[in-house]
């Protein structure tokens, strides 16, 4: 083992890397800089400094995140309407390229030689963050203590704790009920009472969105502005990508708007059943679809629908920071040049359903689709030999197979 001189820890301060800090201290003896992401994940981060100074770091970082999350990886992914496998809103694979650059960046700051994270052997995240740190700087070395240490199981993590006495909270002596990870995107809960996939989820799991039956017997009616392919306000009102979010996710959260149980496919290879909650990234997904149904051509819509599945499957495995993503980022981007426009949805009992949209660059032409008398010339012959031509094949095809 090279010797380490100084790390960087991606700490939430919640039990699992106040033991990590404690490990990499003990087994490195080198200074360890912690660093903890304000993604909205909607818990107080100050108490993470307070546990911090205790163990004796020094150099602590909290940095809000959330503007730069939904601005420059929340949106431009769901420029894409990307979804993994149909329906995963990415919420967790879309942090974890954000949260490597900051520990990358933070590393170079300050010379340390290495980065680590509370990422298990299990998981997607691991793979995420260390491929993103691969491609931001391959002199960075990762340390995965999830990987390397002795500890086997929630027991043995707990004595440690106690040896070298890191207070756990008391919910965490009986086993936690489940795992969490939050943002402003989502939150998704796995392991646990979940894992039996034929098991029904029990209601505790849902943190951020009432149960559609719940949801108020009223609809809500709202209208999202778009200008070149991204949000930019919600009833008329201009607000920031990380204000936008947050408003939709309120609303969303209260009509039930966005609940999934999912069994996925993990890159490492196992099936692995969450349940995921974006109320906001479910609204903005139909909205988005809303606009450019009226903005784009429909050989380029097309193009992005199939190229979408291999986008999203990109970010799900942590190639974030590929060349590939940016090729498929540069080719989404150029689509949305006319993305621009406003859609109203209806948010009612768990559904955001588009009710209207508009677009000053609309390519909808009410006077061609018509079934009125149209001003607009469309010769009704044309479409007879537009048919027999598509039919040519056909014809012959038929005759062969003697019908
Ligand atoms: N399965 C999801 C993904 O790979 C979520 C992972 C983190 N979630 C958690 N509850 N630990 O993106």
């Amino acid at each position: 083992m090279t010797k380490i001189e100084k790390i960087v820890l991606s700490y939430s301060g919640g039990l699992d890397t106040s033991i990590i800090l404690k490990w990499l201290q003990e087994t490195y003896g080198c200074e360890v800089v912690t660093f903890t992401a304000d993604l909205g994940q909607g818990e107080e981060l100050e108490p993470a400094r307070a546990k911090a100074e205790m163990s004796g770091v020094k150099d602590i970082r909290i940095v809000d995140l959330c503007e730069e999350f939904v601005r420059d990886f929340v949106f431009p992914m769901l420029r894409a309407n990307a979804p993994y496998e149909g329906q995963y809103l990415l919420g967790s694979s879309i942090a974890r390229p954000l949260i490597a650059k900051h520990l990358v960046g933070i590393a170079r700051e300050v010379g340390a030689d290495a980065v680590a994270h509370g990422a298990t052997g299990k998981g997607n995240d691991q793979i995420r963050f260390e491929l993103a740190v691969n491609a931001l700087d391959p002199s960075i070395r990762v340390i995965a203590p999830w990987r390397q240490w002795n500890i086997r199981s929630r027991m043995q993590l707990l004595e440690y704790a106690e040896k070298h006495r890191i207070p756990v909270p008391s919910n965490k002596r009986g086993e936690a009920p489940f795992s969490i990870d939050a943002n402003l995107l989502h939150t998704s809960t796995e392991g646990k009472v979940l894992e039996n996939p034929a098991e029904v989820a029990p209601d505790h799991v849902y943190q951020r969105t009432v149960d559609p039956i719940d949801a108020p017997d009223a609809p809500e009616i709202i209208t999202i502005g778009f200008e070149r392919g991204d949000p930019v306000s919600v009833n008329g009102k201009a607000m920031t990508p990380a204000a936008l979010l947050t408003e939709l996710n309120g609303l969303g959260g209260r009509h039930g708007v966005g609940r999934l149980d999912l069994v996925e496919n993990r890159f490492i290879g196992m099936k692995s059943r969450g349940i995921y909650e974006t109320p906001g990234g479910t609204i903005l997904l139909a909205a988005h679809r809303g606009i450019e149904s009226i903005t784009l051509d429909r050989a380029a819509a097309h193009l992005k629908d199939e190229i979408m599945p291999r986008y999203a499957e990109l970010i799900y495995n942590g190639f974030w920071f590929a060349p590939e993503r940016d090729m498929l980022q540069a080719l989404i981007d150029h689509s949305q040049a006319f993305v621009s426009g406003e859609v109203t949805l209806r948010l009612y009992k768990g559904s955001a359903s588009v009710i209207s949209r508009a677009s000053p660059c609309s390519l909808y032409s009410a006077d061609l689709v018509t079934f009125e008398e149209s001003a607009i010339a469309f010769d009704h012959h044309d479409a007879e030999g537009f048919i027999r031509l598509n039919g040519l094949r056909l014809r012959s095809w038929a005759a062969r197979n003697g019908r």
